[in-house]
């Protein structure tokens, strides 16, 4: 279960088929090898696309992961989501002139730090935390929901990490059990950073919106918290609406000078 051994969660025949791996039209040979093996690194079925539509392709599934000649998209009844910069093309800009990024400074990330992104989503924070570390740091992003995961994990491995941004390895699990398995094995990294969903809808990242039919809305708990500082050394970066009654004993206090006020750390727990 450590990052060392990390890999994807492949299907067990046992539960509906969350998604199903497919290609545009009329594909090329390149585009049904890779649908194949998508397909298999994640244990999802792969349906062969042939002139028929992605509604007929996906099936019973929620959602079919198109691969394209412009990348893989996930399509769904309610709409389609790929991997994109999103915000952090403009928090990309201001760091790379010398500008300050709030995840940069609460987690005092620096070239050559390991950083564990427990809730990657669609990996804007993790694309930040990829140029700030260099390439000679490492990114692991764990995603709870399997959609996303795959989306991300395509998306990293693409065009659009900058050149010079550390590698961003990506795992599809809850990152409570990851967590806990690293503690377990004295696995550390330098930053765990916990932005889990906002209660509030209207208070998350505007770009982000589409994704939210896919997300976990696990809630930010005093445990995970805990979690989280026994395999950081340095920092737990934390987003939240608001600050909780329990931070403080936590260890987690507000970082001051960000327009949002949504962004706390506490110290890592690791000698
Ligand atoms: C607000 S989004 C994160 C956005 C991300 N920081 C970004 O910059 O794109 C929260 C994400 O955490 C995921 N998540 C929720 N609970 C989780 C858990 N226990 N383990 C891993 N991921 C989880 C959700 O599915 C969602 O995609």
């Amino acid at each position: 279960m450590t990052l060392a051994g990390a890999a994807p969660r492949t299907g067990d025949g046992t539960r509906p088929v969350p998604a199903v791996v497919t290609t545009s039209k009329s594909p090329s040979y390149a585009l049904r090898a890779e649908a194949h093996r998508l397909g298999a690194r994640w244990g999802l079925p792969v349906v062969e696309r042939h002139r028929g539509s992605v509604a007929a392709a996906r099936g019973s599934a929620a959602t079919a992961l198109v691969c394209t000649s412009e990348g893989l998209v996930a399509e769904s009844a309610r709409g389609r989501l790929s991997f994109h910069q999103g915000t952090a093309a403009k928090r990309l800009r201001t760091v790379r002139h010398g500008g300050t990024d709030p995840l940069v400074r609460a987690g005092e990330l620096r070239p050559g730090d390991r950083v564990l992104d427990a809730t990657l989503g669609l990996g804007r924070d993790a694309l930040v935390a990829a140029w700030a570390v260099g390439a000679g740091g490492q990114v692991f992003g764990i995603e709870a929901d399997l959609v996303l995961a795959v989306l991300a994990d395509a998306g990293f491995a693409g065009p659009v990490p900058r050149p010079g941004s550390a590698p961003v390895r990506v795992r599809h699990g809850d990152s409570r059990q990851v967590l806990t398995a690293m503690a377990a094995a004295g696995e550390h990294v330098d930053v765990v950073l916990l932005d889990p969903m906002f209660t509030d809808p209207r208070a998350s990242d505007h770009g982000f919106a589409l994704a939210r039919e896919h997300t976990v809305p696990t809630p930010l708990t005093p445990t995970w918290i805990e979690l989280a500082r026994a395999v950081a050394r340095r920092r737990v970066v934390v987003t939240a609406e608001r600050a909780r009654p329990w931070f403080a004993d936590a260890g987690l206090e507000r970082l001051e000078g960000t327009r949002s006020g949504r962004w706390f750390r506490a110290p890592g727990g690791v000698s």
